[in-house]
């Protein structure tokens, strides 16, 4: 039998302890959380007793951590704005990178990123998580079938609370909130619903236009992000996010094609993840028995994208987020604040 992967976090905060935590704890077999680095320290408490993690080993500066433990991977989950300089930082120490989204806060970080991991011939992955939901993975398997897309649509929108100060009770609102933290809606939030929607499509954006804005909240970052985006293959895909509308209909992304249509909640968990329609039979209601009770309850997908990137990384075959879906999704969104400031159609040329 294989050894563990020996596993090293960097940034022990609100996704880790609250569904990081539990993936790892479900492949014990084959991931080993061996090191621990945050700048709090009650952070590397909650995690560190979870995992028996020996007090050596945890760490509040990441660089020594790569410097002194022992470890085949790392994964990032810290402010955006720290992303590019620790995936750099861990791909010199030679260890493979799994960085929470979004890869970068501009493609010029994304480039010198992929500029490290490349010269390191390290592997590297960024968590798109909810393209592995009960939901997605079951839309996906329909997609043959349904032929060529047309139309997509998704939303993410929801009230974030007006206090965005360091002493709210969810510390993590503020950097959120922060320009120079690489916060904001687009960056945070619509993240999801853009690679979501997109994998849906099957055909990469390749021109944006946008209002990615502040409009009601007092931060420097966006609230509302409005895309327009139209694909390789001629579709059209409407993207809207927002933290200053209270929670309406909320979650979801559809994908209309040349046979029929989809329409799946990707941030749920399986009860009415899936629709589809077709003209013989209407909308109805997929069921999804097929997924275990863990995977059903997996709302967010990091279960399932953990379980597959570490099968892959164990087995050194490709992982199932490659960088070049990371760097796209950035580009959108690099693409919608520029279509915003410009007001123009801005265009992705392909790669
Ligand atoms: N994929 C998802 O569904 C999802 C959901 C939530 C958050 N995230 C992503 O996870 C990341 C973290 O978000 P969060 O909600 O956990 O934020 P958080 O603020 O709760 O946690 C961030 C952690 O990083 C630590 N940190 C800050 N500076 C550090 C440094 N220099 N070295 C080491 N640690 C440092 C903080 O102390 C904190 O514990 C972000 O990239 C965010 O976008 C992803």
């Amino acid at each position: 039998m294989q050894k563990p992967i020996r596993l090293g976090l960097i940034g022990c905060g609100g996704i880790v302890q609250i569904t990081h935590a539990r993936a790892y704890r479900a492949i014990t077999d084959t991931v080993q959380v061996t090191a621990l680095a945050d700048v709090v320290p009650d952070n590397l408490e909650k995690i560190g007793d979870q995992f028996n993690v020996p007090t050596e080993n945890r760490y509040t500066d990441y660089r020594e951590m790569l410097e002194n433990a022992a470890l085949d991977v790392v994964t990032i989950a810290t402010p955006h704005s720290l992303h590019a300089e620790q995936v750099i930082e861990a791909a010199n120490a030679g260890v493979a990178v799994i960085s929470e989204k979004p890869m970068a806060t501009t493609l010029e970080e994304a480039d010198t990123i992929l500029e490290a991991v490349r010269r390191n011939g390290v592997p590297y992955t960024v968590v798109h998580n909810y393209i592995f939901t009960a939901g997605m993975r079951a839309a996906m398997t329909e997609l043959d079938a349904l032929g060529e897309s047309h139309f997509g649509r998704s939303a993410g929108m929801g009230l974030k609370p007006a206090d965005f100060s360091a002493d709210h009770p969810t510390p993590a609102f503020a950097w959120r909130a922060s320009k120079a933290k690489g916060g904001g809606c687009i960056i945070d939030t619509s993240y999801h619903e853009i690679y979501s929607v997109c994998t849906l499509m099957r055909s990469p954006v390749r021109y944006v236009e946008a209002r990615v804005q502040t409009l009601r909240l007092d931060i420097d970052v966006d609230d509302i992000a409005m895309l327009l985006c139209e694909h390789e293959n001629g579709a059209v895909t409407t993207v809207s996010g927002a933290w200053c509308v209270p929670g309406t209909d909320s979650g979801w992304c559809e994908m209309h094609a040349e046979h029929g249509s989809l329409r799946v909640n990707h941030r749920h968990n399986v009860a009415n993840a899936l629709r589809r329609f077709t003209r013989a039979d209407g909308w109805q209601q997929l069921e999804l028995s097929e997924f275990d009770e863990a995977e059903q309850q997996d709302a967010s997908g990091h279960a399932r994208y953990f379980k597959e990137t570490f099968n892959a990384l164990a087995a050194e075959t490709a992982l199932p987020v490659p960088a070049e879906k990371a760097y796209h999704n950035l580009a959108i969104i690099e693409a919608a604040r520029k279509a915003t400031t410009e007001r123009r159609a801005i265009e992705i040329p392909p790669p």
